[in-house]
Parts: C-alpha cells; sequence; structure tokens
C-alpha cells in the first residue's frame, strides 16, 4: 500500500472521532447523536460523500496554536434521500463545541455554493456555541458570509434548518433565512441573548427551554416549522419534508403516485358542514378526506392554529394546502395566521409547488391589539403572497368567505385558476346581523329580522358570486377530490408572464 495514502488515511480516521471519545460520550449522555450519526440517519445508506475532511483552523492565539482537529468542527458533503441529491453540513459539537471559525465557516459556504450550482436542497444541522470566540471578528465575517449565502440560495435551492442544540446569538440567523426550521423539544434551543444576559438587563429569570425551546418557537414566536421529540424523529422528518420538494426552482417536485383512487369519491364530506353555521367543524377532516392517503404534512400546525398550512399529494403530485380552520377562533385571520401563510405560500410559489385553498373564513379579527400590532401591514403579507404567486391556485369555499378575507383567500380576483365551493358556501360583505345593523340603522327589531332573512338569503348561497362568475363552480362536497385533480392535471404547463421587475416590495 501507497504509504502517503496510509498517512493520509490515519488523519481521516482520526476525524471520524472528532473531538474524541470522551466528549462523543459526554454528547450520548446528553441523549444527543454525533454530527457523524445524524447524517447517518438522514441520509440514504452509504450516499455521503464528504468533502473537506482536512480542513483545519488557522488561529494561532490563545493557545489555539496547539490544537487541531481535521475538519474544524463541521463535517460537509452531499448525499442522497430517497434515491434524489442533497447538500449537508453537521456541525459536531465535540470540536471546540461545534463553533464556528474561519475555516469551518469557508467549509459551509463552500458547500453551499456547490448546492447552488448543483441546484440541489441545502440542509444544515446546528449544534454550536456560537462564534469561535478566540478567532474574534473573523467567525463574526465567517457568519455574514453565510447569510449572504442564505439569501442567494434563497427561492433558487430549499434550505432546511435542524437545530439540535445550542443556536445563540449571530448563529440564529443562518435557520431563519432559510425556508424551514426544525428543533427538538428540550434538546435545542434558538435565542439572540442567553439567559444570563436576560436577567441582567430585563431581570426576567428564565430557562433556555422557556426562552427559545421548540415548545415556544413551533407554538408562540412562528420562528420554527416543526418540533420533535427526539433526533431521529426529526430526522426522519426531513427525510419525509425533502420527498414533497423539487431540488431546486426549475425543476418540479417529485411525482408519488399513490393507491388512492383519483376519482374517490368523499361521501362524508356531503354531510360535514354543522347545521347551524355557529357550530364549529374542524377543516382538518376535510382535508383528510380529499388529499391522496388522507395525509398531510403540517407545518409550523400548533402556532396559529386557525389556518393549516402544509403539504399533501393529490393524485400523486405534491401541492402546498393552504386553510382555514373554523374550529380554532371560528377560522378567523389574524396577523400570526396571515405569516403563517404567507410564508408558506410564497415557498410553495418558489418552488412550483401548487396551491390548494380551503376558506371557511368569517373575517379579520377585529380589535385594537390586532389593530395596533398592524394587521393591516400583516394581512396585506398574505394578499400580496397570493396575487404574487403564479402556481397553480385552486380553492375550494366550503362555507364562509367574508369582507376581505374573501378577497385575499385565493380568490378569482387575485388571479385564482379554480375557485369551487360546496352549496354550504356564504359569499357576503360581513355576517348578516352586522350587515343589517349597518344599513338598517335604528329599524325596528321586526323589520331589522326581516331584512336579516333577506340578506341570508341572497348572500348566504355560493349562487350570487357564481352567477358573477366569480366561481367556476359549484360542486357536491363529495366530488371535491374528483374534481381538484383533474383541475389540477389541466394546470400542469400553466404559464403566467410577469412584468419585469428587480423584486416587489412586499409589506414587512
Ligand atoms: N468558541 C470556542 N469554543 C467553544 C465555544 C465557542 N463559542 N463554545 C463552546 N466551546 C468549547 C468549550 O470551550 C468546550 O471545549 P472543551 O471540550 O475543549 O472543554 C466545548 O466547546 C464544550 O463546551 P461546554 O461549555 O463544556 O459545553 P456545555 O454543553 O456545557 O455548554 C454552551 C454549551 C454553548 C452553552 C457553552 O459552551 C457556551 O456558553 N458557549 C459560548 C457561547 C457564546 O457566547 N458564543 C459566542 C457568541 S455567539
Amino acid at each position: 500500500k501507497d504509504p502517503r495514502l496510509e498517512k493520509i488515511e490515519a488523519i481521516r480516521q482520526k476525524a471520524m472521532l472528532g473531538g474524541g471519545e470522551k466528549r462523543i460520550q459526554v454528547q450520548h449522555k446528553k441523549g444527543k447523536l454525533t454530527a457523524r450519526e445524524r447524517l447517518s440517519v438522514l441520509l440514504d445508506p452509504g450516499s455521503f460523500l464528504e468533502s473537506g475532511t482536512f480542513v483545519e483552523h488557522r488561529c494561532r492565539d490563545f493557545g489555539m496554536d496547539k490544537t487541531s482537529f481535521s475538519g474544524d468542527g463541521v463535517i460537509t458533503g452531499s448525499g442522497l434521500i430517497a434515491g434524489r441529491p442533497v447538500f449537508v453540513y453537521s456541525q459536531d459539537f465535540t470540536v471546540y463545541g461545534g463553533s464556528l471559525s474561519e475555516s469551518h465557516a469557508a467549509k459551509i459556504c463552500r458547500l453551499m455554493d456547490r448546492a447552488m450550482k448543483a441546484g440541489a436542497p441545502i440542509i444544515g444541522l446546528n449544534d454550536s456555541g456560537g462564534a469561535r470566540i478566540q478567532e474574534g471578528v473573523m467567525s463574526l465575517a465567517g457568519y455574514t458570509e453565510v447569510f449572504q449565502r442564505n439569501v442567494d440560495a434563497s427561492g433558487v435551492v430549499p434550505q432546511i434548518s435542524c437545530i439540535l442544540g445550542p443556536c445563540a446569538g449571530g448563529a440564529v440567523y443562518s435557520p431563519a433565512l432559510t425556508d424551514f426550521v426544525f428543533m427538538v423539544r428540550n434538546s435545542s434551543y434558538m435565542f439572540l441573548t442567553g439567559p444570563d444576559v436576560v436577567k441582567s438587563v430585563t431581570m426576567e429569570e428564565v430557562t433556555q427551554e422557556e426562552l427559545g425551546g421548540a415548545e415556544v418557537h413551533t407554538t408562540r414566536s412562528g420562528v420554527a416549522q416543526g418540533a420533535w421529540d427526539n433526533e431521529l424523529e426529526l430526522l426522519s422528518a426531513v427525510r419525509e419534508l425533502v420527498t414533497y420538494l423539487p431540488l431546486n426552482n426549475r425543476d418540479k417536485p417529485p411525482l408519488y403516485p399513490s393507491s388512492d383512487p383519483d376519482d374517490r369519491p368523499c361521501p362524508t364530506l356531503d354531510r360535514i358542514i354543522p347545521e347551524n353555521a355557529e357550530v364549529p367543524y374542524d377543516m382538518r377532516d376535510v382535508l383528510a378526506e380529499v388529499v391522496d392517503d388522507r395525509y398531510v404534512f403540517e407545518m409550523i400546525p400548533d402556532f396559529a392554529r386557525n389556518v393549516i398550512s402544509g403539504f399533501a399529494r393529490l393524485g400523486g403530485e405534491t401541492v402546498g394546502v393552504i386553510a382555514n380552520n373554523p374550529l380554532v377562533l371560528a377560522g378567523v385571520l389574524d396577523i400570526d395566521a396571515a405569516i403563517k401563510a404567507s410564508r408558506f405560500i410564497r415557498f410553495c410559489d418558489s418552488f412550483n409547488i401548487p396551491l390548494i385553498t380551503f376558506v371557511d373564513v368569517p373575517g379579520f379579527l377585529p380589535g385594537t391589539q390586532q389593530e395596533h400590532a398592524g394587521v393591516i401591514r400583516h394581512g396585506a403579507k398574505l394578499l400580496y403572497a397570493y396575487a404574487e404567486a403564479t402556481v397553480p391556485k385552486l380553492a375550494v369555499i366550503t362555507r364562509k368567505a367574508y369582507g376581505g378575507a374573501y378577497c385575499v383567500m385565493s380568490s378569482q380576483h387575485l388571479r385564482g385558476d379554480v375557485n369551487l365551493a360546496w352549496p354550504s358556501a356564504e359569499v357576503a360583505v360581513m355576517g348578516s346581523k352586522g350587515a343589517i345593523e349597518v344599513i338598517f340603522k335604528g329599524h325596528s327589531k321586526e323589520s331589522m329580522d326581516k331584512e336579516v332573512a333577506a340578506y341570508e338569503e341572497k348572500f348566504y348561497t355560493p349562487l350570487s358570486a357564481a352567477r358573477h362568475g366569480f366561481l367556476d363552480d359549484v360542486i357536491a362536497p363529495r366530488d371535491t377530490r374528483a374534481r381538484l385533480i383533474r383541475e389540477l392535471r389541466l394546470l400542469k404547463h400553466k404559464s403566467v408572464s410577469r412584468p419585469w421587475k428587480k423584486h416587489g416590495n412586499i409589506p414587512l
């Protein structure tokens, strides 16, 4: 054997152990996998191709000249998920706490550049003590080079961040710029300033988990799109997510034909809308009936639960589903719901994923809290996202479509391609009582009741909108699946040209 190669192989073998057995044990004791174990769970067996194994840091200060680890705390390379390519970096907490040095950042940047050229998703497995303290501004420069690439890659290749340990300070902004952030409960956290700084500045006592754990970010802040109980579940969710996505913005999502018949009728939908319009129902039950194999992979399900967003398949094709959920706050739109849905819509539009919208919305949430927090500005995001999207846009109004919320939710006026309604649909400016109180203010209760009945007869039906051509058809709920699949196929080659612009100015 070539002794030169043997020497190199010995270095490689040592690199496989990262910061050494002892630190690996500490990692395992915390219930965490090592950076390499994570890659072996994430990628198809044997598919990982590593690059940059021999990279070392260049710091000579604070005794750093005496220690070095090949790879410098991050493993980079490419691999396959369900046979399709992805580029991955995995931070190794056993090497300087996975902290980001100049060389560590350069490896991530190189990986991102390669992924952009190859047109394949970038997946980051984050587990890091932040900027390599010994390197000062070099590591800050490194972070910023990564941020720039996150922005350059946005809308070009899907970017997925997994938070599998600490992620604090500047480190949070790379994940924040990516499309999806997944976290593990009780072993990962994200915050700009940790509990100690929080205490010294605001006197608040808070734990890491309370400040920036998975629960907080998937229920209150909306920073992350998914929380899992352990790393294995999270990594398998990433594999699943990738199966819905195209490799890049010029690619189409992969087809996954299922045994669920395209023309399967959904008779239970005929009875799903309660007699009394005040009674809620769970829109998830509607979605389950309609999509392939009754399955929606929801994004950020426990944040803004009044709207549902997620990936599903219809006739084997990936679709992005957005739906008001009357079970929560009567399905009203508020700031969080608008932000959640619009970000999801923009992702789908960037990556050629058709949008299927289910509408049952009584309007926007009134009140000073919402108005003062800028519901106008945030609600406008949703309007903007639907109007801007050029992917196929299909919508079904199941019950209420009132006021501004009618306009927003994928209406024909925002260039919806297919706008359907069930016979239970109500397309109106507002609910009947409120409407009549405005237009017949001061009239007797008796005459008001009569007007309410007249209003309901006129607008609590899809016919008024259908007569104007604002609905393409009124269908029996049981036919929803079959109809959507047929319409979706017709839109396969949809093409829209837009006026040239550098980029729009979505209200932020
Ligand atoms: N730069 C350089 N080395 C770092 C580091 C950093 N930012 N963060 C952690 N390390 C090193 C530690 O020195 C330690 O090295 P060792 O194995 O040779 O002893 C190793 O990583 C593990 O760190 P440790 O503190 O023992 O792990 P922990 O699990 O107890 O705590 C943190 C993890 C992240 C909370 C803690 O390491 C920390 O506070 N790091 C600094 C965070 C920070 O302020 N970053 C800079 C600004 S973004």
